[in-house]
């Protein structure tokens, strides 16, 4: 069969550029109304996207005082927009640090049955002390011993989803994700995940996340195309490459330089205050990515963007928009489906976590002019196929008990 393409779209807060909540026109809270994702919703299902997407970080972090905060809770948001929705997928994060998968196996199952098969839930292990102090704890788990839990939770929801008495839905069992770019990350896509939502800055690298994650299916009992990659991508579209360079310009003016410094330091484990906007970040204080106690793959990609361009402080903050590493296309119509194309068919991605880079505005252009020439090139469908997440992925509907009697034996 033919490879298809993929695409979600990841909706949070204002928007994934720093200062998108200071766009013209923009409700800096709009990710507090239920509204913003009835309307995103439905957008995303006319346009037949595979999946709206919630990301989440169980705790308020530092940025207060630099943009409205956090969003709501996913699967309470999900739940009603299943009934707002009929056929595009729903898939909502869940920390595998910070739930029981006793009772998450029995949220998400539930929510699955419900939506008729729609769901998807994506497995992370949250770095930082914010979430472990929300939780009681003084500190977080080091790095092995979040990917050692994830492993365990994603066993542990997966025999009570193939559990012989488990109310099964159209696509037997939610979908499960993975977000986590780290050696250990990798290695727990290729074990369990059916999609992964990566960060990749250059094609090459994806190229090789992707290849290594499907090679590494096969150590666990199973196939290459059990898994779907799905890198990150912010999106800022204009009407033509002039206006969209505008529209970009015009987000790094508004974006509060002290959110991006924030954002970046706590990337780097640096208090970037303390550093020269106008002078590059000295390298001797930046450990290599298997040291980083947060998300190495994510810093990855911000030292890979350091040591090709050596950019100065401000033009390294203006760089990554305010993310952390995900990768900015900027451009009109074309030149945004001729990204997609081609990472797409160099074998980069078979799909992309969209991220917007203001909403609803940004998605909705994306919607309304970058699909429709992804559908003229015969890239991406102009109708469900199917009806549940699986179908809309291209996965086998899994049968029950295979997971544990393959995935197990291989482990160990
Ligand atoms: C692309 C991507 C998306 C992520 N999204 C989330 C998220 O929504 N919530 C969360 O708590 N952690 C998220 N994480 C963080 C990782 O799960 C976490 O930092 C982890 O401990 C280590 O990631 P690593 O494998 O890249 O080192 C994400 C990581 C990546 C690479």
């Amino acid at each position: 069969m033919a490879r298809e393409l993929h695409l979600n779209v990841n909706i949070l807060n204002a928007g994934f550029i720093g200062g998108a909540w200071r766009f013209p026109g923009a409700d800096p809270y709009a990710a507090y109304t239920a509204e913003l994702y009835e309307h995103v919703v439905r957008k995303a299902e006319e346009a037949r996207l595979d999946a709206v997407f919630f990301a989440d970080t169980p705790a308020l972090a530092g940025d207060l005082p630099f943009r409205p905060g956090n969003n709501f809770e996913p699967t309470v948001n999900l739940a009603r927009l299943a009934a707002h929705s009929e056929r595009i997928g729903l898939v909502g994060t869940l920390s595998a640090s910070y739930n029981d998968p006793v009772e998450v196996a029995r949220r998400i199952g539930s929510l699955d049955v419900i939506s008729g098969g729609r769901v998807g839930l994506n497995v992370v292990t949250t770095a930082g002390p914010f979430a472990a102090r929300n939780f009681g704890r003084t500190e977080e788990f080091d790095h092995t011993q979040r990917y050692e839990r994830a492993a365990d939770f994603a066993r542990r929801l997966i025999d009570r989803w193939d559990a012989p008495d488990a109310v099964r839905s159209p696509q037997g069992r939610p979908v499960l994700l993975q977000a986590g770019g780290s050696r250990d990350g990798r290695r727990l896509a290729s074990r369990i995940a059916e999609a992964v939502f990566s960060v990749d800055q250059t094609l090459a690298g994806a190229q090789a996340f992707r290849t290594e994650v499907r090679a590494g299916t096969r150590q666990f009992g199973r196939q290459p195309d059990d898994v779907i990659l799905l890198p990150g991508l912010t999106t800022i579209v204009g009407s033509t490459e002039a206006e969209a360079k505008q529209r970009r310009e015009l987000l790094d003016e508004i974006q509060p330089t002290g959110y991006a410094l924030w954002r970046l330091g706590g990337q780097l484990g640096l208090d970037l205050e303390r550093f020269e906007l106008d002078e590059p970040i000295p390298r001797e204080l930046l450990p290599e990515p298997e040291q980083a106690s947060g998300s190495q793959g994510f810093y990855r990609e911000v030292l890979g963007i350091i040591d090709r361009e050596k950019p100065t402080l401000r033009e390294l903050v203006r760089r990554l928009g305010g993310s952390t590493g995900h990768r900015i296309v900027v451009g009109g119509p074309e030149q945004i489906a001729d990204d997609i194309q081609h990472w797409f068919e160099q074998g980069a991605a078979d799909g992309f976590n969209l991220m917007p880079d203001v909403f609803p505005g940004g998605f909705d252009d994306f919607a309304d002019h970058v699909v429709p020439e992804l559908q003229r090139r015969g890239l991406f469908r102009r109708d469900y196929q199917g009806t549940t997440l699986r179908e809309h992925f291209g996965l086998a509907v899994p049968p029950r008990g295979s997971f544990s009697t393959t995935n197990l034996k291989a482990a160990g």
